[in-house]
């Protein structure tokens, strides 16, 4: 490479997956998969760019990431002004609305995939990062608000995750909120003086998030706050008692936190978190609530709904932490070949093979001409596969491969010469009988 060749790095905050990573996320996805599947939940997948309004309509104009985290950008060819979704609620239920399917049917939904947030990056926080999520819609009691709080936990579970703590709080209807909302406005202007410039700025916008503050200056001052919960009216009170009773009932520990307000505002009643100790600075692992308002104030006929977002990363990251996975065992065999016959009839009993339900590697050089057996043996060795096969000159004219353990396990590291047309038999005949096929 010569010295002016121009060098590129990944953008700022999101991540590659790299093939050692690979396993961490093949295991979440197909646990979160099978489980969402055994309570009942369906795939949706929505598009990546979304229109910038939808967003602003139902996270909240006044919301840290509308405000700023938002990649939005205008479409040069039309003019549309779009976004990177930052999350996945607002366009699922665009979807749902825009294609009627709440129309007498309740849904249970799931999805994964990548969202956008211009954030500080630091552990735990990206710019490109990954939710696995479940919405359910068109069910109002607090039911369906446990349900999907023991997906989570039996997908922790699953995963073989502990010490992850659920938060819960109910923050009531807008009514009750605005009038909790008038009383903490002037509770904090009574104590303006104690305000970090953060809190000045919600004051009269957001001033719910105040109660979110890291800052201790101001712990004493938010913990005097009024709570919402004095707040609630018998219509929320109740839907927050049946949803703990249940709770105790499925034997789910939780803890009230009152001051756990989130940071989107379509949410009404329940709200949750699950935290994690082991994460450092972001160990929010899933979030969500119930958000009723939502369908209506996007223009569906208005239908109660509930759902969560869990960060992959932080569970990947737990899961590193708790319940490592073993590197995965290499293929089955490695094909080596010398000369044109040989590399014919090795691409095509590697083909054989695969059909036969065998993983199988076939040996292509750097170079584009056949390496010396010597570095293909080093090849092979390193892929990690069981069995390496040699179809050599000798061997090829012969009708012949030979076949070597290359593990410990798989038959004490023999080399054998068979017909080719016995391969597939021998190999199972093989595997069968070595403690790493079992
Ligand atoms: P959220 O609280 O904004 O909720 O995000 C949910 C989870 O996504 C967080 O608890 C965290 O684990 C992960 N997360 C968020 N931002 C980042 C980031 N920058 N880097 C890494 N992980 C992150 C929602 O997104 C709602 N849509 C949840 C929901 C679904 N509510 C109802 N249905």
């Amino acid at each position: 490479m010569s010295e002016t060749q121009e060098k590129f790095s990944g953008v700022k905050g999101m991540n590659d997956m790299l093939p050692v990573d690979g396993a961490y996320w093949e295991r979440f996805e197909l646990a979160a998969r099978g489980i969402a599947r055994a309570y009942g939940y369906s795939e949706v997948r929505t598009p990546i760019v979304e229109q910038t309004r939808l967003f602003k309509r139902s996270i909240g104009e006044v919301t840290d990431i509308v405000e700023k985290e938002m990649y939005s950008f205008t479409d040069a060819l039309n003019g549309e002004e779009l976004t990177l979704r930052p999350e996945g609620t607002a366009a699922v239920v665009r979807s749902v609305i825009e294609h009627n399917l709440l129309y007498n049917t309740p849904q249970r939904l799931w999805y994964m995939g990548p969202m956008f947030r211009h954030e500080r990056p630091q552990r735990g926080r990206y710019r490109q990062f990954h939710q696995f999520c479940i919405e359910a819609l068109g069910f109002a009691g607090p039911d369906v608000d446990v349900e999907i709080i023991l997906v989570a936990r039996r997908l922790f579970e699953d995963l073989g995750l502990e010490n992850i703590r659920l938060e819960i709080n109910s923050i009531g209807q807008p009514d009750e909120r605005a009038r909790h909302r008038a009383e903490l406005i002037s509770y904090f202007s009574a104590h303006a003086g104690l305000l970090d410039a953060d809190a000045q700025r919600r004051l009269h916008s957001n001033p719910l998030r105040i109660l979110d503050t890291k800052n201790p200056v101001m712990q004493a001052m938010v913990d005097g706050a009024p709570r919402l919960l004095e707040f609630l009216g018998p219509a929320s009170l109740a839907h927050f008692e049946g949803f703990q009773a249940l709770l105790k009932a499925v034997g789910v520990e939780y803890r009230i936190n009152p001051r756990l307000v989130r940071g989107l505002d379509y949410y009404n009643l329940t709200v949750f978190e699950w935290v994690s100790d082991t994460l450092g600075a972001q160990g929010t692992v899933c979030g969500g609530g119930r958000y009723d308002p939502l369908i209506a104030m996007m223009g569906g006929r208005g239908a109660p709904a509930c759902g969560f977002a869990m960060g992959i990363e932080r569970i990947i990251d737990l899961m590193r932490q708790q319940a490592p996975l073993e590197p995965e065992p290499g293929c089955d065999v490695y094909l080596m070949h010398q000369g044109e016959d040989g590399a014919r009839v090795a691409l095509t009993v590697a083909e054989e093979l695969r059909t036969v339900g065998l993983d199988a590697i076939l040996h292509c050089s750097a170079e584009g001409r056949a390496s010396s057996l010597k570095a293909q043996m080093k090849r092979a060795d390193a892929s990690g596969a069981a069995f390496g096969l040699i179809f050599g000159e000798e061997e090829v004219a012969a009708g012949e491969v030979s076949v070597k353990a290359l593990r410990e396990s798989a038959s004490g590291g023999a080399q054998r010469r068979i017909r080719i047309e016995r391969l597939v038999e021998h190999l199972i005949d093989e595997m069968a009988g070595s403690d790493d096929f079992e």
